[in-house]
């Protein structure tokens, strides 16, 4: 069966506060699309790439796409419809596998990602990486007054990639669409289904590089990765 990766990669990336969208900054010389591609290409070398990007994109270059079989596509309204696009545009077969990963993960190991696709092939209702929360977990009303402490035993951080069946992950996200729910990842949509996705341990250092602080921590852990 063919491996299908998608890459949404048609954020805004507003919360960065940068004169570009954030997966065009460069982390040790390389933008971060070109990092996370190469990343995913390290690990799955013969796997199809579908890439979402913004129809007005201006900064995209395609020599950065180490992939031998590739398609673009349009980004969405959010993320989910970005995603969507892809699955809708590929040629896919019902049982052929799907793996979602943000452009925004950078730092994404070839061991978590491989990791992660036997976890998919295996499991019926796929599987995303994850971290389980260390932190204390506060709920406000909205006032910034720490109102109720959630107990984080059993709670997880989704990462990503997160993989599932084409014919699982179209389903679930077109449900979703139809339902007029917005969700932020793909995991979400597949459990309203009933499904119950495996959650696989992935590493720390998989950060989601959202704000500037980001930056040079992600560029950190590139570095200490390929030492
Ligand atoms: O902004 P955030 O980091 O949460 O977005 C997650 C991922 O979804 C990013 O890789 C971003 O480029 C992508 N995205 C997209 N289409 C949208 C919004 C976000 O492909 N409409």
């Amino acid at each position: 069966n063919t491996l299908w990766l998608v890459v949404p990669a048609a954020g805004q990336g507003r919360r960065m506060g940068a004169d570009k969208p954030k997966q065009y900054l460069t982390l040790n010389n390389q933008p971060i699309l070109a990092h996370t591609l190469a990343r995913l290409h390290a690990a799955f070398p013969q796997a199809r790439l579908v890439l979402c990007l913004d129809s007005d994109d201006r900064w995209f270059d395609p020599t950065w796409v180490p992939f031998a079989q590739w398609q673009r596509v349009s980004g969405g309204a959010e993320r989910m419809h970005s995603v969507l696009n892809a699955l809708q545009a590929m040629t896919a077969e019902g049982s052929d596998l799907v793996m979602v990963h943000d452009v925004a993960r950078p730092c994404i190991t070839r061991d978590d990602l491989h990791a992660l696709y036997q976890a998919a092939q295996t499991h019926s209702g796929g599987a995303l990486l994850a971290m389980p929360v260390a932190d204390t977990m506060k709920r406000d009303n909205g006032d910034q007054l720490s109102q109720i402490t959630e107990p984080r035993d059993g709670l997880w951080h989704a990462l990503t990639p997160q993989s599932f069946r084409y014919s699982l992950l179209r389903h679930a996200l077109e449900q979703a669409q139809q339902t007029g729910t917005v969700v932020t990842d793909e995991a979400s949509a597949v459990e309203a289904l009933g499904e119950a996705p495996r959650l696989v341990s992935g590493r720390r250092d998989n950060l989601k590089v959202t704000h500037p602080d980001d930056l040079a921590l992600a560029a950190a852990i590139l570095a200490a990765q390929s030492a």
